[in-house]
């Protein structure tokens, strides 16, 4: 509104001008009413001139006194003079200069009458200039110029009365004016005002957005570095994950036959010539401790064999506390803190159990290392919604609800840098053979593998926690099972034949050995094409054991070209990679038997048996 300003101006510029007018306005009326006084009070006198010379005139007939005689001139003189100068003032109008010459005339009159008795009686007939003036001509005379004299007076005040009425309405009209342009600029300045006050607004606004903007790009900026470094320690265990995983499954193929033939080799030794059997069970406890470590580094890849179940995460724990307090020692109380109506969870049982446990060691170990007499861990459950603003800065998480478990510790901490590599295998700021630094690898793993999230709250000097949160399962918990402890080894019957597809030799062999040295009949094939031919030659056949991944033809489709001959024949799958057909995403499909590598003869022949007499109960 660049006007505004403009027109206040203008109205500024226009109440000063209208002031000025009214003054000199003002100024003309004063003018004017001392112009009708000077003419009243010139108009005044005049008439006492014309008295003075009427008076001096009669004393002078009177007495004959000389002084009256001089009166009389001066008076006359005056008398003109003042006429003259009446002239003067009236010029500018005409009534007043047509009432002054009537006047002027009557006052001629005066004189020469006047004059002509003084002469009258100065030429010796004084008694008859006395006559004369007393005969009354000279007293109409007078009588009619007192009269013109009313008139001018009364014509001058009308005139005054005329022209204040002009003035004062021309006042009236400047006041009005002066009113309006002033009530005009006070507008102005009100829009003005509440321009600017607009303006203002819309430029605080502008302020208020420009910071909010600056500071949510930084935030974001925060967010998204934040996000990128995870996101490279995400593709850093990723890889890493990838390689672990093929050295893992391979190491699990040589291991299964190392077992294996160590368990073969014990069986058939009669008697302990040389101590032998000692270096056997030597070799057997080294080979299991090698299988347990390439388990943990499978779970850490991501590809343990899971069997994920609708589970109660708080019965799960509660189910825990013994095992706890014997891990954990007196000096460290166990606190729960479990959350009512908690959400059912998908997962393996036993894993989650030992992610938890493995959590708790550490929580031990982070207490032990501060010295303290004693400590305490808590473990939580809740229900968790985890949202977009979550998993935006969390690269790898997908938001949605999940079943939260936290586990604390009043341990010593992490610093930041140990934060960020804990979940490395083989990370470890423990003593050479205190600590792997697969722990937490493993919990990484896990619940990775069952679709869920981790994460690692912690302070140095004040302790840590870590959460878990596990994808919400919309259905009933399973009754949690234990394996039982000790079993026996349950034997096969000769009649019972199995047919044992595996592309490795050596495993092959073992399977085959091992299986023979369980009582069953046992046949092998290296590959799918030798294991159809023989399913038809030999219909007897009562279980398919067979390796998952091979070349050409894998173990499902195997099992479906089997099952277009042989319907109801139960299978066995058996693997030591579970990135395949059977496992999916690293979960068994439901209703499939499995057996991971490497394998005991006694785990062996539990599975073999519980498959061929699941099969049978199920028929
Ligand atoms: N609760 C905790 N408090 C403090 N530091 C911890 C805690 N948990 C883990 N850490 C740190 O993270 C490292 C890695 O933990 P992780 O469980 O993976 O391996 P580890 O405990 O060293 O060995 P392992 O678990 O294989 O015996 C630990 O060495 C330790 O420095
Ligand atoms: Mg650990």
């Amino acid at each position: 509104m660049p006007l505004l300003p403009l027109a206040g101006l203008l109205m500024i510029i226009l109440a000063i001008t209208g002031g000025l007018f009214m003054a000199r306005v003002q100024a003309r009326a004063n003018d004017w009413a001392r112009h009708t006084l000077v003419v009243e009070m010139r108009v005044g006198e005049m008439l006492e001139l014309i008295r003075k010379v009427e008076s001096s005139h009669r004393g002078y007939l009177i007495g004959g006194n000389r002084v009256f005689r001089e009166d009389m001139d001066d008076a006359i003189i005056d008398l003109n003079a003042s006429i003259a100068g009446l002239r003067r003032l009236t010029a500018d109008n005409a009534d007043q200069q047509r009432a002054l010459l009537a006047l002027d005339r009557l006052a001629a009159l005066k004189v020469a009458f006047v004059r002509s008795r003084v002469a009258q009686a100065e030429g010796g007939d004084r008694a008859g200039a006395v006559r004369r003036v007393n005969s009354g001509y000279g007293r109409d005379l007078l009588r009619a110029i007192e009269r013109g004299v009313r008139t001018m007076k009364a014509n001058e005040t009308y005139l005054l009365e005329r022209r204040i009425a002009r003035v004062q309405q021309a006042v009236w009209w400047l006041i009005a004016g002066q009113v309006i342009a002033i009530g005009l600029v006070l507008l102005v300045a009100i829009l003005m005002l509440r321009d600017a006050r607009h303006r203002f607004e819309i430029a605080e606004a502008a302020r208020d957005d420009a910071t909010a903007a600056a500071e949510r790009i930084g935030r974001e900026m925060v967010a998204r570095q934040e996000a990128e470094g995870q996101l490279r320690q995400m593709q850093k265990i990723e890889s890493i994950g990838q390689l672990t995983g093929g050295i893992a499954h391979d190491f699990n193929n040589m291991l299964a036959i190392v077992i294996g033939s160590l368990d073969m080799a014990r069986r058939r030794l009669e008697g302990d010539p040389g101590g032998i059997r000692r270096y056997i069970d030597n070799a057997r406890e080294g080979a299991e401790r090698a299988s347990a470590l390439t388990a943990r580094l499978l779970a850490f890849a991501r590809q343990q064999p899971l069997a994920p179940v609708g589970l109660d995460a708080n019965r799960l724990v509660s189910g825990m506390s013994d095992l706890l307090r014997r891990t954990l020692g007196e000096q460290i109380s166990v606190e729960t803190v479990l959350a009512g109506g908690l959400w059912r969870t998908f997962a393996d049982a036993s894993e989650l159990e030992n992610a938890v446990l493995n959590l708790a060691v550490n929580a031990r170990d982070a207490i032990a290392a501060t010295g303290a007499e004693s400590g305490r861990l808590t473990i939580e459950t809740a229900n968790a919604h985890l949202d977009d603003n979550y998993a935006r800065a969390r690269t790898e998480v997908t938001p949605g609800q999940y079943v939260q478990i936290c586990v604390s510790d009043t341990g010593g901490g992490m610093p930041p840098e140990t934060i960020e590599r804990a979940f490395e295998p083989f990370f470890t700021t423990k003593e050479v053979g205190k600590g792997t630094g697969l722990g937490l690898s493993q919990v990484f793993g896990f619940v990775k593998q069952s679709g869920g999230h981790v994460a690692i709250y912690s302070e140095v000097g004040k302790g840590t926690t870590v959460k878990l949160y596990l994808p919400r399962h919309i259905g009933a918990a399973e009754e949690l099972r234990r394996p039982e402890a000790v079993e026996t080894i349950p034997e096969g019957r000769a009649e019972e034949i199995i047919l044992v597809v595996e592309d490795e030799q050596r495993v092959r062999h073992y399977s085959v050995d091992a299986l023979r040295e369980l009582g069953y009949t046992a046949l092998s094939a290296a590959d799918g094409r030798e294991a159809l031919r023989l399913i038809t030659e030999t219909p007897a056949v009562t279980l398919l054991f067979t390796d998952v991944v091979m070349p050409e033809m894998n173990g499902r489709r195997l099992a479906e070209k089997v099952h277009a001959i042989r319907p109801a024949l139960p299978v066995l799958y058996t693997t030591g990679y579970t990135r395949n057909a059977v496992v999916h995403n690293g979960m068994l499909d439901t209703g499939v038997a499995f057996l991971p590598k490497p394998f005991t003869i006694a785990q062996l022949a539990r599975k073999i048996r519980d498959t061929i007499d699941g099969a049978g109960a199920n028929r």
